[in-house]
This record gives C-alpha cells, sequence and structure tokens, in this order.
C-alpha cells in the first residue's frame, strides 16, 4: 500500500495569513513590553566565574541575563588581579569597551593595547581578543555590543580560540576585492570593498589623556569616545561621555530605543515619559522606547558622568528611513537647555581611579 505524504489539512482548522501574522504581531509588542527597563542598579548585576574564559562576567542588559534587548547588550567584565591571559575569541559583532578601573591589557588580531581607567576600546567584528591583568588588584571594565542586532538578523557567530597562539588562527574574513565593469555583480563588488576599506586599519583605542570635553548646545560637556568622527570603523556603534553640571541637566528629547547611559560617577534621575527614576554611580539607563526623556544632576556640588551608548548610525537610521515619513527623533522647536554662565567645570581627571 502506498503512503500519502501529503495530507490535507480539514477546512474548519485552516486561518488566513492575516489572522496569524495579526496575532504574531500582537503577541510581540506584549512580550516586548514587558522587557522594558528604565534603571538597571549595579547592585543588581549579578558576577559570575566563567571558568571557560578565566575571568569573572555579570549581565546589565542582554538574551545572556534575564533581560532581553534586541539591539545592544551591556556586560560588565572582571580581570582577576595577575591574569596572565584570559582565553582568545572572536565574533561576528563588534563592541565598545570602557575601562572602569583598574589597568591592563587587551590584544587584538595580535597587536597588544594597554589601557588604565576611562580608556575606550573598539573590538571590530572577526578580530581575535583576548585581555589580561599583571597588577594586584582586579581590572574592570564594560562592554556595549550589537550581538542582540546581529542575533535578531541571523548573524550572530562566535568563534572561541581557547588557547591557540594568534598567529596559528584564521585572519579576519577577506571582502571581496572589487571587480572592474558596469555590471551590477562588479557594482556591488565595488560597493562592498569601499565600506569594508580600512577596517583593519581603523582606530582601536580613545585614550582618556588624551581627548578633552567640549559643551554642547544641549548643556553638558560632552567627549567623543568611538565614533566614526573619529576614525572608528563600527557597526554604527558611538559613545560620548557627558558631564552633566551640578544641578543641571540636558535638554529634553525623544528617539526610539536603545540607547544606554552609563553612570560613571555621580547621582541624578531621568525623567522618562514624565515619570522620574533615580540613578547613582555604577547604573545603566536604558531608553528602550519611543519615549521624551530627560536626564538631571541632584547633586549641587559635583559633576555626573554619564557615557551614552547607541547604534543609530546603523539600525536607528535605518528604521527611520523605512518609516519615514513619521519623525522618529524629536527635540523641543527651543532646546530648554540650562543656562551654563558660571558653571565651573572640575578638572579633566577628577573622579578617575588610579590606575
Ligand atoms: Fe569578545
Ligand atoms: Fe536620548
Amino acid at each position: 500500500m502506498t503512503i500519502e505524504r501529503h495530507v490535507e489539512r480539514p477546512a474548519a482548522r485552516q486561518v488566513s495569513h492575516y489572522v496569524v501574522q495579526k496575532k504574531r504581531r500582537e503577541s510581540l509588542l506584549d512580550e516586548w513590553k514587558r522587557y522594558h527597563k528604565t534603571v538597571i542598579k549595579r547592585k543588581d548585576v549579578a558576577m559570575h566565574d566563567v571558568p571557560s574564559r578565566r575571568m569573572r562576567s555579570g549581565v546589565y542588559t542582554g538574551w545572556h541575563g534575564d533581560r532581553p534587548s534586541i539591539n545592544l547588550d551591556a556586560t560588565l567584565h572582571e580581570i582577576p588581579a595577575r591574569t596572565a591571559s584570559t582565553t582568545i575569541h572572536r565574533h561576528s559583532w563588534d563592541a565598545i569597551m570602557f575601562i572602569e578601573s583598574g589597568a591592563g591589557w587587551t590584544e587584538i588580531d595580535g597587536q597588544r593595547i594597554d589601557w588604565k581607567p576611562w580608556d575606550t576600546l573598539h573590538l571590530p567584528s572577526w578580530a581575535w581578543h583576548r585581555h589580561g591583568n599583571d597588577g594586584q588588584g582586579p581590572a574592570v571594565y564594560h562592554t556595549w555590543s550589537v550581538q542582540p542586532m546581529l542575533e535578531q538578523f541571523g548573524v550572530a557567530l562566535l568563534e572561541d580560540g581557547g588557547d591557540t597562539p594568534v598567529d596559528q588562527l584564521p585572519l579576519r574574513p577577506r571582502q571581496v576585492d572589487p571587480v572592474a565593469g558596469e555590471d551590477p555583480y562588479a557594482r556591488r563588488t565595488q560597493r562592498l570593498a569601499k565600506q569594508w576599506e580600512g577596517t583593519e586599519a581603523a582606530r582601536l583605542i580613545t585614550r582618556w589623556d588624551d581627548v578633552r570635553g567640549v559643551v554642547s548646545p544641549r548643556g553638558a560637556r560632552s567627549t567623543f569616545l568611538v565614533d566614526k568622527a573619529i576614525g572608528y570603523h563600527t557597526a554604527g556603534l558611538s559613545a560620548v561621555m557627558h558631564e552633566l553640571a551640578p544641578g543641571l541637566y540636558q535638554s529634553r528629547h525623544r528617539h526610539g530605543g536603545e540607547a544606554l547611559l552609563y553612570v560613571i560617577s555621580g547621582d541624578g534621575y531621568s525623567e522618562i515619559d514624565g515619570a522620574r527614576h533615580d540613578w547613582e554611580t555604577g547604573d545603566i539607563i536604558v531608553v528602550d522606547h519611543w519615549a521624551w526623556h530627560q536626564h538631571f544632576n541632584s547633586s549641587k556640588e559635583r559633576t555626573a558622568r554619564l557615557v551614552r551608548i547607541h547604534n543609530f548610525d546603523a539600525l536607528y537610521d535605518m528604521i527611520r528611513i523605512l518609516l519615514d515619513p513619521m519623525d522618529l527623533f524629536e527635540e523641543l522647536p527651543e532646546l530648554d537647555a540650562p543656562d551654563l554662565t558660571g558653571v565651573v567645570w572640575p578638572d579633566h581627571n577628577e573622579g578617575r581611579p588610579e590606575a
């Protein structure tokens, strides 16, 4: 007897694609509304031993903790004192690395870079990297990456190299060489090659000793840490340090998520959708949906230092183009920035931990 492999389903159980997709779309937003965050307290970030890497890590936000995100993740890392080297690995996503305290080094594709507190590094996609700490105390750093975004697109790939010397590991994947010609294939290779140009030689570190803050029209003193404007080649990631003047604030605005603000030092609060959310040193403020928001420094004496991270140059620009004519980045017609006359900004290094 022949077995029919194709079985017609009874007509009564069939539902239209419209009903299936509508249900899926509704439950998607319901699900993600449950993941909304405002302030993630440092004390709620549980540190774990990570034996396979010989270090310790804890998650502020991301699927690798219990706080799902779809665009950016934020992870805290600790390299114990006298760690000769962590294991080596690489991934398809890139990441920003900000040193909180301690001193150590990171080797990126065989190039060793020594770092100190408030230095910022870029870990390019597909670059082998490992870290070490020769010091007597732990070294603590943060990473902010686009791993969730790449996972969403189905292209998040992680390769572990264990203790294999870097010269025995495969090189970074190479972009195609441009093909001469005007045909569609040739034009595609030319475009891709152009986009990839300079990635291997791109900037890898911003040393805090080498930069200075500039007062912005939004009312903060700001410093680029990682951005394409200062020689980095990122997948859209950008980091800026903002310093809110004592007792003052930044002008109000709204945009979609996800944007993160890591509080290096200070106490303050953010108004998000009209509700007040207090924060302190070590916390991360999350703007993860389209909401009016504004950040305030509660201290009348000290500035508050925050690192703002987003990848608007990639994902958010794409969404803005796709959703035009909706305006997804709004400021007030007149910026409500504070009057900074008479503000005495502290020394560039105030509050910076000793290396
Ligand atoms: Fe990594
Ligand atoms: Fe914002």
